[in-house]
């Protein structure tokens, strides 16, 4: 197969992992006879220092024209003054906007390897952590009325969340189907017991319960879900929410997970072309120094192989090298512990990539 991939190689730390995903990327097409060109566009701060603008017009357009998108992180201290309008992360939202990406799944799961490396108590991992986190990505707070004026001389900010059933539909729908292809598990969080989007949302999540007898459908309040998730967090299987409750319990969930240096991310809307990142940030105090961990990175190329592209066995091979050098003891900064072999940002790649086969 060909695949014409757009690469958003990012700010501070983004393009070290990407590059490694790509290496990877690269060792897979070659050993499955596959042709993937990656084409480089920017995005975020990159763009913002080169053209003036977080997201130009051109990189869109070719995001929209590829098959996927590789994303690594945007964003760092170097455009904090920057104006809302023209961001780094503004950049990233207006991309998921503009591609309609409006599913986020972001996986939270314990690496038998690395159980030692989670916030929780050895117990509570042994329990098994392994769930799904479906995020609502182009509605919502995010996309709301923002605005901020001077009233009588003072200064007073406003953001707006909405949603519309549409919108909450597709979204559950894909909630659904995903906890079917699993342990047939969902919680919808929410706030209903003070929001009006919230009350809608569960109206519509009941009713299409409803069409899915087999999967096991629970509503819980969101402050109660960020205390379940680090309570017994072997209780979850799909988690569906909307968009800010989603960053939220998703940064959460990683760190339960002790690994957020590990951890891919696909957005997904109703076409084959994704958007495909690690979900860590762009990490600009460890950044140039090629010691950040590219396995989320490498996971989320293995991502957009399974997703975007129907290539399972491909998918399940980059998975296989990734097991493959955990299990073995070589280990990023990060994740580092007694007894294991420490690896710098570009060795990782190249030994994964080597494992590919
Ligand atoms: C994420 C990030 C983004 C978000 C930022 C960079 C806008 O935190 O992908 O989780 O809030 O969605
Ligand atoms: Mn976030």
């Amino acid at each position: 197969m060909r695949k014409d991939i757009a690469v958003i190689e990012g700010d501070y730390s983004g393009p070290e992992v990407v590059r490694e995903a790509v290496k990877v990327m690269k060792r897979t097409a070659e050993v499955f006879g596959h042709q993937f060109s990656f084409t480089n566009v920017l995005m975020g701060g990159a763009a913002l220092d080169a053209t003036g603008n977080c997201l130009p017009q051109r990189t869109l357009d070719r995001c929209l024209a590829s098959d996927s998108v590789l994303l690594g992180a945007v964003g760092g201290p170097k455009w904090d003054d920057v104006d809302r309008n023209n961001r780094p992360e503004t950049g990233l939202l207006r991309l998921r906007k503009g591609m309609k990406l409006f599913s986020n799944l972001r996986p939270a799961r314990v690496f038998p390897q690395l159980a030692a490396a989670s916030s929780l108590k050895p117990e509570i991992v042994a329990e098994g952590i392994d769930f799904v986190i479906v995020r609502e990505l182009v509605g919502g707070i995010y996309f709301g009325v923002h605005e901020t004026v001077i009233e009588n001389g003072v200064e007073k900010a406003t953001d707006t969340m909405s949603y519309s059933e549409p919108e909450i539909e597709r979204i559950l729908r894909v909630a659904f189907e995903t906890a079917r292809k699993r342990r047939r598990g969902l919680v919808s969080v929410d706030k209903s017991n003070v929001l009006d989007c919230s009350r809608l949302w569960t109206k519509v999540f009941h009713r299409m319960a409803t069409d899915y007898p087999d999967v096991q459908a629970q509503d819980m309040l969101v402050d109660n879900a960020a205390m379940q998730i680090v309570r017994r967090p072997s209780q979850f299987d799909v988690i569906v929410t909307e968009n800010m409750f989603g960053d939220i319990l998703s940064d959460e969930a990683s760190m339960v997970t002790g690994s957020i240096g590990l951890i891919p991310s696909s957005s997904l809307g109703e076409t084959s072309c994704g958007l495909y990142e690690p979900i860590h940030g762009s990490a600009p105090d460890i950044a140039g120094k090629n010691v950040v961990n590219p396995i989320g990175a490498i996971l989320s190329g293995s991502m957009m192989m399974k997703y975007s592209f129907g290539m399972l066995e491909e998918s399940a091979a980059v998975d296989a090298a990734v097991n493959r050098a955990l299990d073995e003891g070589y280990r990023t900064g990060d994740i580092m512990s007694d007894g294991c072999k420490k690896l710098k940002t570009v060795e990782m790649g190249d030994l994964v990539a080597s494992y590919i086969s």
